[in-house]
């Protein structure tokens, strides 16, 4: 038997950025944000499966295992530096992790899920479902944040980001359909009116602000969604409405496209709205062959202008790129990455 076998759980410490450090105990493959969880913190989560990059970290000491995650969010020049992805790390001995935060961000309870049950799933574009699903309880949250959810059935929870306006009980999401995913398939072989999920409470950092500037949103398929719940609440303000504001949609191709009414709708309310499209393919009338993120070079960028991105992480990290070379300040780009 070797040492390490005789033992039942293994000793991980915890480093935030305010110098707190928690000592926890976690089992022998046991995924460190459940081993955190059972101590009573919530470690820094977005997506849960290794897609975005929010709940990155340094492995200061001893090792992590890790499931399966995107390559473009973790580069194996960072993991090799002891980089994390914490919620597909496993623990295989003791270690010492160091998290960016604080601890206090990790240690707020969170309110408990409700239920909800489907209304309808409709496939609107190419590999684009929208999935409408009712709750008991209006859900109340800042336009562009996201829920947590989990179909009856399955043990995982994936994030998507509400698309209606805040205060109803009938949610709105556009999903992108993935080979191969978890939820992807739910949505094709399970998904029908009154099938039931769990629904988390609103999450997220990516809303829009309250400020009287420009705003410039970019999004990246499916990342359009919380655009559409922010340009509900821009429109229901004169002031903001009147406001600069300019959206880029990108797509894969035209066949991609969806919600094009719902923006032209939106546009009356919006006299300060400039919508652009981009497909990088089967490129429709009017639309920019190539990335959106192309777009922000080519419009005159006022320096004041906050820069909304939400999409896939190459998507993100290029529109961030772009931005700061048209004169943003990096603290002025707010990103959300769906993979
Ligand atoms: C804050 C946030 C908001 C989001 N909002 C939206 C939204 O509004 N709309 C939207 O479309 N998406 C959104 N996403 C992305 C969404 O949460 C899911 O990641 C996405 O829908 C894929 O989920 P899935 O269960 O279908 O696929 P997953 O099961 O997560 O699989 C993703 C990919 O990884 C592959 N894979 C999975 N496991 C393995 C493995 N072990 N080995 C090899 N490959 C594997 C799958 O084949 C698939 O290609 C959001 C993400 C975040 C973080
Ligand atoms: S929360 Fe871990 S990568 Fe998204």
């Amino acid at each position: 038997m070797s040492p390490l076998s005789a033992v039942s759980t293994f000793p991980i410490t915890l480093l935030f950025a305010d110098g707190a450090t928690r000592a926890i105990e976690a089992g022998a493959g046991q995924k460190l944000t459940d081993a955190a969880e059972a101590a009573g913190l919530s470690l820094l989560t977005d997506c849960a499966n290794g897609q975005c990059g929010t709940c990155a970290a340094q492995c200061v000491s001893g090792s992590l295992a890790m499931d399966h995650y995107d390559r473009s969010v973790l580069p194996d020049e960072d993991r090799d530096d002891g980089a994390v992805l914490c919620c597909v790390s496993r623990v295989q001995g003791p270690c010492i992790v160091e998290l960016p935060y604080d601890a206090s961000d990790a240690s707020a309870d969170e309110p408990e899920p409700q239920m909800g049950r489907v209304h309808a799933v409709t496939q609107i574009a190419q590999d684009t479902v929208r999935l409408e699903v009712e709750v008991d309880d209006a859900l109340h949250f800042l336009p562009g944040q996201y829920v947590r959810v989990r179909p009856q059935g399955e043990a995982q929870w994936r994030s998507y980001s509400m698309a209606n306006a805040s205060g109803q009980t009938r949610l709105v999401f556009y999903v992108r359909r993935v080979a191969g995913g978890m939820f992807s398939r739910w949505l094709e072989t399970a998904a029908a009116p009154g099938a039931q999920m769990e629904v988390s409470a609103p999450r997220g950092s990516f809303f829009l602000r309250d400020e009287e500037r420009p705003r410039l949103f970019v999004a990246g398929g499916t990342g359009l969604a919380p655009f559409l719940a922010m340009l509900r609440r821009i429109g229901d303000d004169a002031t903001a409405a009147a406001a600069p504001t300019r959206l880029l949609v990108g797509v894969r191709s035209g066949a991609h496209l969806f919600a094009q009414e719902e923006i032209e709708a939106l546009r009356t309310r919006l006299p300060g709205l400039q919508v652009s499209y981009a497909s990088e393919e089967a490129v429709a009338d009017g639309c920019h062959q190539g990335f959106a993120t192309d777009l922000i070079d080519a419009v005159t960028l006022d320096p004041a202008t906050r820069v909304y991105l939400c999409g896939p992480p190459p998507m993100v990290d290029a529109g961030r790129d772009a931005a700061v070379r048209a004169g943003i300040r990096r603290s002025d780009v707010l990103c959300e990455r769906f993979a």
